[in-house]
C-alpha cells in the first residue's frame, strides 16, 4: 500500500523547484495533486508531464478570490483535499537602509498572508468535510536567524513558523496537523535569483555565493529539492498523525534546534 493512496494534495508554487518536486512524491506515493501557481503555462506543463494524477490550477496566493477559485476548482477536480503544502514564496534581499516599503509588502503578503489564507481556506474545507487533514508550511532556515541582508525574507519565514505553531494549535481539534519544514539552500532557479542578490550586493561573480554556502554545509553540498521529499510525504501521511506545530530542518546540519 502506497502511503498517500487516494489522498488529495493541493501545492502552490508547484509549476517549479521544490513544490514540483514534492508533487512528483506525492504522485510516486499515489496521491493526485494540484500544481497551484501564478504561472499558469509552466503548472500547465508541469501537469502534463506528471499525468492523470496532476490537475493545473491558476492561483495568486496574494488575492483572496484567486485562493477561493483555487481551493474550489482542487475540490471540483478531485472531490476533496486531504493535503495541503503552502510552497509559494519570494526571495529579496537589501542592507537595511535599502529596503523598500513596497518590496516588504509584496515579500509579506506572498510568503505570510498567502500562506495564512490559503492555509484558512483549506482549513475550513478540512473542518466542514470533517476527515482532519494535512498542512504542511514551507519556512526556511532563513526564519532561525536574522542576516544582514536578507532581513525581510527572514522575517516572513520566522512569521511562517510562528503561524505554523499557532494554527498547528489551534486546528489540531480538527484532526488538522499543521507543521513546516524549514529548508537551508537548495539548488534551482530560486537560489539563481539569491545568487544574482549577493553578486550586487556582496561583489561577487555570478556562481560565487552558491559554491560558497554549498562548501559550508555541513553535510558538504547545497540541497537538492530531492532531499526534501521524504519528509514531506512523512508529514503529509499517517506517520505523522501526532506531530503537531513543528518546523523541521531538512538542511544538511545547517541549523540545529
Ligand atoms: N530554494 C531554497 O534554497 C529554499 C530554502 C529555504 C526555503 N525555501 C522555500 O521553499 C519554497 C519553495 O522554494 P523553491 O526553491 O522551489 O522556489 P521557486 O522560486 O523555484 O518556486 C516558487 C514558485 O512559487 C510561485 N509563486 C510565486 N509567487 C506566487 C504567487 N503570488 N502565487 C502563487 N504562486 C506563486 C512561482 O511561480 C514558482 O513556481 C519557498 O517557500 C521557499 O521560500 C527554499
Amino acid at each position: 500500500m502506497k502511503r498517500l493512496e487516494g489522498k488529495c494534495a493541493l501545492i502552490t508554487g508547484a509549476a517549479r523547484g521544490i513544490g514540483l518536486a514534492f508533487a512528483q512524491a506525492y504522485i510516486a506515493e499515489g496521491a493526485r495533486v494540484v500544481i497551484a501557481d501564478i504561472d499558469i503555462a509552466r503548472a500547465r506543463a508541469a501537469a502534463a508531464s506528471l499525468g492523470d494524477a496532476a490537475l493545473a490550477v491558476e492561483m495568486d496566493v496574494t488575492q483572496q478570490a484567486s485562493i477561493d477559485a483555487a481551493v474550489a476548482q482542487a475540490i471540483a477536480g478531485f472531490g476533496q483535499i486531504d493535503i495541503l503544502v503552502n510552497n509559494a514564496a519570494i526571495f529579496t534581499a537589501a542592507p537595511i537602509a535599502e529596503i523598500t516599503r513596497s518590496d516588504y509588502a509584496r515579500c509579506f503578503d506572498i510568503n505570510v498572508a498567502g500562506t495564512l489564507f490559503t492555509l484558512q481556506a483549506v482549513a475550513r474545507h478540512m473542518i466542514a468535510r470533517g476527515q482532519g487533514g494535512k498542512i504542511i508550511n514551507m519556512a526556511s532556515q532563513a526564519g532561525r536567524r536574522g542576516e544582514a541582508l536578507v532581513g525581510v525574507y527572514c522575517a516572513t519565514k520566522a512569521a511562517v513558523i510562528s503561524l505554523t505553531q499557532s494554527a498547528g494549535l489551534n486546528l489540531i481539534a480538527h484532526g488538522i496537523n499543521v507543521n513546516a519544514i524549514a529548508p537551508g539552500v537548495v539548488d534551482g532557479e530560486h537560489w539563481d535569483g539569491v545568487d544574482a542578490f549577493f553578486a550586487k550586493y556582496e561583489n561577487k561573480a555570478p556562481g560565487q555565493k552558491k559554491r560558497e554556502v554549498g562548501a559550508s554545509v555541513p553535510f558538504g553540498r547545497m540541497g537538492r529539492a530531492e532531499d526534501l521529499t521524504g519528509m514531506a510525504v512523512f508529514l503529509a501521511s499517517s506517520e505523522a498523525d501526532y506531530i503537531v506545530a513543528q518546523t523541521y530542518n531538512v538542511d544538511g546540519g545547517q541549523w540545529m534546534s
